[in-house]
């Protein structure tokens, strides 16, 4: 079964064709962050012009890469949950309209759980040509979900049936690098610079002050990002008054490498304990880590330090948005739960993980 995969959640505007869930056969990412650049962030109306402009060419492309017209394709499967309203309803009307012009079934797809399935993509054809893992993660999963806008984690019994074990109170994991490198005067998206800082830093230099909240495995990254600030304010001898803005004129290098790491490790380490404790507590068969933080060195290392089994994490391109991973998820889904109608499918920018279980 081939499903044509549509994501248009954030600042990516995607396609991807994968037959039976696992094998990709074509990938089209384009990316707005050339355009967010200048903002230092993702501004939602520059968002959705974008992704009206090119879903449409971003889509055939994916058709062209796979060699497939749309005869060929069983079905459509977007993203229509949670994320900014008008990247969302760029993405979802165009799948419905595409639905309804060629008749094909439509799989609305939540953003967050799509993540976890670009771990389930193990093979290509030749049109693509990606560093893929051998096999596919198995049942019970853990899986820990870190982009900008999320960071959950769940425990997944089966395809469709999971339990979230946590999740952000406040800011996302990612969202907190991006912030934490605006202040320390990196350049936007703010995760990678971060890291590529830190490894000149030591991250012994500043301890970060990390949240202790009820449920273990909740986070909180507000209060780490502020702690990082407040430190930098210290380290330059200002007080808390002083514009954040002008902070990193004020550093020097090295102080931006030290306070890089210090945070990254703290950061990372907050994800790590959790998913630790949830593996001692759940004894699941595989652990997979998802969304754009996955791309993490530091939190790829920490894991395999702390975990007895190995973690599981897709190539780069699927770790960050794509369609492949809303292809493949709506093909699990299409095994057990009928299309939506396409004449009246919404969007939903808020909906949490915990009210999506479709079996
Ligand atoms: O999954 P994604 O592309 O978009 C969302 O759904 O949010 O994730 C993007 C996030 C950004 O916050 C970016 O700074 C972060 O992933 N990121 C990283 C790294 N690469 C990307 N954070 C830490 N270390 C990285 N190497
Ligand atoms: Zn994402």
């Amino acid at each position: 079964m081939k499903i044509l995969g549509i994501e248009s959640s954030c600042d990516e505007t995607a396609a991807a064709v994968v037959e039976d869930g696992t094998t990709l056969l074509s990938n089209v990412i384009h990316s707005q962050i050339d355009i967010h650049t200048e903002y230092g962030g993702v501004v939602p109306e520059i968002a959705a012009r974008s992704h009206l402009e090119v879903v449409g060419p971003v889509i055939s492309k994916a058709l062209a890469q796979a060699n497939l017209e749309w005869s060929d394709i069983d079905a459509i499967a977007v993203t229509y949950a949670p994320g900014l309203i008008g990247s969302l309803l760029a993405g979802t009307l165009t799948g419905r309209g595409l639905a309804i012009l060629h008749k094909k079934p439509l799989y609305p797809v939540h953003h967050v759980e799509a993540h976890v399935y670009a771990n389930f993509i193990t093979d290509q054809s030749d049109a693509v040509n990606l560093p893929l893992p051998s096999s596919a993660p198995t049942f019970p999963l853990l899986a820990l979900i870190v982009s900008g806008n999320h960071t959950q984690l769940a425990l997944f019994k089966n395809h469709g049936d999971y339990v979230l074990l946590g999740q952000t109170q406040d800011d996302a994991v990612g969202e907190a690098f991006d912030k934490v490198a605006k202040i320390l005067g990196l350049p936007y998206p703010g995760g990678p610079s971060v890291a590529k800082a830190a490894l000149a830093g030591d991250s012994s230099a500043h301890t970060i002050a990390r949240a202790r909240l009820q449920n273990p495995y909740d986070f909180s990254f507000s209060g780490p990002k502020t702690a990082v600030l407040r430190a930098i304010q210290r380290e330059v001898g200002v007080d808390y008054t002083f514009p954040s803005h002008q902070l990193s004129q004020r550093l020097t290098q090295s102080q931006v490498n030290d306070f890089a790491a210090s945070f990254q490790f703290s950061a990372v380490k907050t994800l790590v304990d959790a998913t630790q404790k949830a593996y001692i507590e759940h004894s699941p068969a595989s652990v997979v880590i998802a969304g754009g933080v996955a791309a993490n060195t530091e939190l790829r290392k920490q894991l395999s330090e702390r975990l007895p089994i190995d973690v599981q994490y897709a190539p780069i391109q699927l770790c960050t948005d794509n369609g492949a991973m809303v292809a493949s998820l709506g093909y699990f889904q299409s095994q057990t739960v009928s299309p939506s109608d396409p004449y009246v499918l919404s969007t939903l920018p808020r909906l949490s993980m915990n009210d999506t279980t479709w079996v």
